[in-house]
């Protein structure tokens, strides 16, 4: 049986050209936490489905989330991800985009290899193209919320269940298509994708202002720095005075010289208006949420105590 690692470092290896292959092979190799491929096994192995068709859809899906990080840094400005340099940095854009793009390609080649009933493969490719489109559709929003005039909490919401939810429900419920699962299962399994991928966007938000950039492996105050409409944001702008509520409007439209003094200052009005708990406690209730969808899935209790864990684990994210 081979591991999802060993299924996966084989599929880059020794491709010509260099100039292409190499900055795929550099951010594979990169220390990622490898969430998402966890999540199609931990759903394919509740159904007991088999594990090398589940390492052909792991690898799609951290193909297809490392595409959208390689081209994620292109459009966030971001020159650390991992603890290293970009690739947009360490190569250039060019490079970037096409590294990017022969990502997804070779994702959809990995679902062309299953050999599960043809239905069963048109289900895993349509719902991949689905996820694809609603995370590029996530990206979107959340550049144009970057200029926007006034954005809600609601909005927030839609934006992040798109570009980070929807590939975290493909994963899970893709897992149990190839495992057979019934169809109430299935939506079960999408649900809980959805709630936990909010709450995993919620958190990287929150770490984005507070981690330890060294554990985080990506640069601390991006979002602050690009003007992103985060839920910390947001909310602070819902509990702010109006003095306050016109200093974050001033400093989130109008460009700056001085990144390290609006960060402080930005910082400074979350930690006054204690935005870090209320974001904790809006954490907490996604993740209520996930294990009620875990409850309205058909298997035995006990198999349900791996995914079970993974999910409370996220309220301890420090990466
Ligand atoms: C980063 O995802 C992008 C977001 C959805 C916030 P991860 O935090 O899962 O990235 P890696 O793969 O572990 O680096
Ligand atoms: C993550 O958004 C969504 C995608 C990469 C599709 P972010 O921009 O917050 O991700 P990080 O923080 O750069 O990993
Ligand atoms: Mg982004
Ligand atoms: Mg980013
Ligand atoms: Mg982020």
């Amino acid at each position: 049986m081979n591991t999802f690692e060993e299924h996966f470092e084989n599929i880059f290896s020794g491709q010509e050209p260099k100039t292409l292959y190499d900055p795929i092979v550099y951010t594979l190799a990169l220390p990622g936490k490898r969430l998402r491929p966890r999540l199609v096994h931990l759903a394919a192995e509740m159904f007991d489905g088999d594990n090398e068709e589940a390492n052909k859809v792991a690898s799609a899906y951290e193909m297809l989330h490392n595409f959208t990080l390689i081209h994620d840094d292109i459009m966030d400005k971001a020159e650390i991800r991992r603890g290293r340099p970009t690739v947009h940095k360490k190569w250039n854009t060019n490079t970037a985009i096409l590294s990017g793009d022969a990502l997804v390609v070779t994702a959809l080649l990995q679902l062309y290899q299953l050999t599960c009933r043809p239905e069963i493969v048109l289900s895993v490719a349509k719902l991949f193209a689905q996820v694809s489109m609603e995370t590029c559709k996530g990206q979107q929003y959340d550049l144009d919320f970057e200029t926007a005039e006034s954005v809600t909490i609601d909005q927030y919401l839609m934006m992040s269940q798109m570009k980070t939810a929807a590939m975290f429900a493909g994963c899970l419920k893709s897992g149990g298509l190839i495992a057979n699962a019934d169809e109430e299962s299935l939506q079960a399994l999408y649900d809980l994708g959805i709630h936990l991928g909010i709450a995993f966007q919620l958190a990287d938000d929150l770490l984005d202002v507070y981690a330890d950039s060294e554990v985080f492996g990506k640069t601390i105050g991006s979002d602050i720095k690009d003007n992103k409409k985060t839920f910390l944001y947001l909310k602070a702008c819902e509990l702010a005075s109006e003095k306050q509520a016109q200093q974050l409007h001033t400093l989130f439209s109008i460009p700056t010289e001085d990144e390290v003094t609006k960060f402080q200052t930005v910082k400074a009005i979350f930690d006054t208006l204690k935005v870090k708990q209320v974001t904790e406690e809006i954490i907490s209730l996604y993740i209520n949420k996930c294990l009620d969808d875990i409850e309205r899935i058909h298997i035995d209790e006990n198999k349900k105590l791996p995914a079970k864990t993974l999910i409370l684990n996220l309220k301890n994210r420090s990466k």
